[in-house]
């Protein structure tokens, strides 16, 4: 949700910036601009549509200097334009800002700038908030440092800023509550981003901002502080990422890199953890909080979109294995109405990006509630990994493909294995079954890999059926949430309207909808559910819709059934949701690939969404 890019030191900052721009995309891509100071001179650039366009308008323009910063946007405040895009300039036209987040109470502010003679040339709260800062800052005659001080007091909401000024022509100042700042060290240089990929090919070492903490950036020199104006050291961490991971590799688009890479990826999630042989799982962040975990009275699953959906798989799951009771919420819902969170309550967090608003203001309602988190999380560094008591990483990578993909089957293994440790040391699960499902868990990688050889069929399935306006999706039991899963994929990257459903309660209504054009997709694996979903499926047929099922390899009732069918390989019922959602990505995927839609950056969404 809004990229931001900062350099300052000895290389040209514009090529810096443009690149980083390019791989915080992901974040938003409706409009994107840089601030370049050269000496004391401030250039800002500003345009509307992808960082692409951005690059084409100042071909010829001078983008000489060593300082600079740069945004790519995900409308917040006023549409996606050339004048709401960022940076902005202040009135005086001494001060350049770009900003991630929203200021709440931008419009009381806004409200005292005008009395006192400002005008405004945008609909953004940033252009507020930089002109309070230089207003401050006028008044006062004070530093800049102190002015942002000052104004970041009166400010509610999220905030991550990077700001310039001419008289100061080697030096970015930041701030961050509630978005994301990674500070990279290079030598005789620094570069801020939201995320590390723009700073990795430069350098390892990074320094990840605090809420409520300010950075004085300079070419050799990093002061970080509070808001009460105290120097903090900072916290050296080394990447361990490469550059491979952020680039397509081959690929048309990273959703089917990522896809792709799912068998490596699950496979770093299970490794160093589960051993199928020894018949153990190593967790450390479940076994040093086992009492707690396994003496819970209740677990309350927190997430957003794809992570809720891994949550709802996750409740049949630990419902199954430890008989600890689960509730599954949207953590934007949580956080508003008030919810009984009790001590001996534990709540799991989901999260790929570990920056979802939603999702970290609900668990700082937990928190404060003296519940127990349990992070489930992909991003390393992440704010929801750190306010955590404890967790496990999901180790899928960066994710960049704006819908989520390797991200879901690394949470369901995950959680699967917590479920598994939990309920061994409970005693709720027999060794038997134990040592099958690590065993069926521990085959995961190379079902997906069989999978995926297949992918070609689902590019013909989605060829089929691109023109429809509607689908359906169904399952039962452990494959519900997969169904849901495959309707927001294909509502996501192909915006054809899908619903998913539990198969079951499709004939209290949406049943009406079903008629020759109606395709329906049943999620339908050889499991305690099949009869009754195959029954569905006749209700569907006799009502003239067209079926595509996912099915198990040697069903031959289905196909029978089905206008399309895709088979996966056998797998328990509680392990099939990591196989059956694959075909599910890809029928996405190639929808929306053959409606001609830039998969990766799908309209009006944004991959790490940092505002409420
Ligand atoms: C869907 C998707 C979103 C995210 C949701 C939560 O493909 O990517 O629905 O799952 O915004 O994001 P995280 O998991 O980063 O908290």
């Amino acid at each position: 949700m809004c990229g931001i890019v900062g350099y300052t030191g000895p290389k040209q900052a514009y090529p810096v910036i443009l690149k980083g721009l390019k791989r915080l995309e992901y974040r938003g891509y409706d409009s994107s601009g840089v601030a370049l100071l050269n000496n004391s001179s401030l250039n800002v650039y500003k345009k509307k549509g992808k960082v692409a366009e951005l690059e084409e308008f100042l071909i010829g323009k001078n983008v000489e200097a060593n300082i600079g910063i740069g945004h790519t946007r995900w409308a917040t405040h006023g549409e996606p334009s050339d004048r709401n895009a960022h940076p902005h300039t202040s009135a005086n036209g001494k001060l350049a800002m770009i900003h991630n987040g929203i200021i709440e109470n931008y419009a009381q502010i806004k409200t005292e700038l005008v009395k006192n003679g400002y005008s405004f040339t945008s609909d953004t709260d940033t252009e507020v908030l930089l002109n309070f800062i230089e207003y401050i800052q006028t008044n006062n005659s004070c530093s800049l440092e102190e002015a942002l001080r000052i104004a970041l007091k009166r400010v509610t909401g999220a905030y991550c800023i990077l700001l310039i000024e001419a008289a100061s022509p080697d030096t970015i100042i930041a701030a961050r509550k509630g978005s994301p700042l990674v500070i990279g060290i290079g030598k005789g240089e620094h570069f801020l981003a939201s995320d590390a990929s723009p700073i990795i090919e430069y350098t390892k070492e990074v320094v990840y901002v605090n809420d409520y903490e300010l950075a004085i950036v300079k070419p050799d020199e990093l002061i970080l502080k509070n808001l009460g104006n105290e120097t903090i050291t900072p916290y050296v961490t080394k990447l361990d990422m490469e550059l491979s991971a952020i680039e397509k590799g081959g690929y048309d688009h990273f959703m089917l890199k990522e896809i792709f890479e799912q068998p490596s990826t699950i496979y770093d999630c299970l490794r160093g953890r589960l051993d199928a042989a020894a018949g153990t799982i190593t967790m450390a962040g479940v076994q040093l909080n086992i009492e707690q975990l396994k003496n819970a009275n209740r677990i309350m699953i927190l997430a957003c979109g794809t992570s809720w959906h891994a949550g709802l798989v996750a409740e049949y799951i630990i419902e199954e294995l430890c008989r600890i009771p689960v509730e599954v919420e949207y953590a934007s819902e949580f956080r508003y109405r008030n919810p009984i969170v009790n001590p001996g309550d534990v709540i799991i967090a989901i999260s790929q990006s570990g920056e979802t608003a939603d999702t970290l203001v609900a668990l700082n309602k937990a928190k404060e509630d003296g519940a127990f988190i349990f992070g489930v999380v992909n991003a390393v560094g992440s704010s929801i990994a750190r306010i955590s008591h404890a967790g496990a990483y999901t180790h899928a990578g960066p994710e960049i493909g704006v819908a989520s993909t390797k991200a879901f089957t690394g949470q369901l293994a995950v959680l699967m294995m917590v479920a598994l440790k939990i309920a061994i040391e409970k005693g709720t699960i027999t060794q038997e079954r134990y040592t099958h499902l690590l065993n069926e868990l521990n085959d995961v990688p190379e079902k997906v890999d069989a999978i995926l050889k297949n992918s070609e069929e689902l590019k013909t399935i989605a060829e089929a059926y691109k023109d429809a306006s509607d689908f359906l999706f169904l399952g039962r039991g452990y494959n519900f949430p997969i169904a849901l899963e495959g309707a927001l994929k294909l509502k996501e990257i192909s915006y054809i309207h899908a619903e998913g459903y539990p198969a079951a309660e499709m004939k209290h209504g949406p049943i009406a909808l079903v008629d020759e054009n109606l395709p329906v997709v049943f999620v339908a694996t050889k499991d305690s559910y099949h009869e009754k979903i195959v029954s569905n499926m006749q209700e569907i047929k006799a009502r003239r819709g067209k079926i595509i099922s996912i099915i198990t390899d040697g069903d031959t009732i289905s196909p029978e059934l089905s206008n399309h069918y895709f088979s996966i390989p056998t797998a328990d019922e509680l392990i099939a949701p990591i196989l059956t959602v694959i075909p599910l990505q890809l029928l996405s995927y190639y929808t929306g690939v053959a409606k001609g839609i830039d998969v990766d950056k799908p309209r009006n969404l944004a991959k790490s969404v940092t505002v409420e």
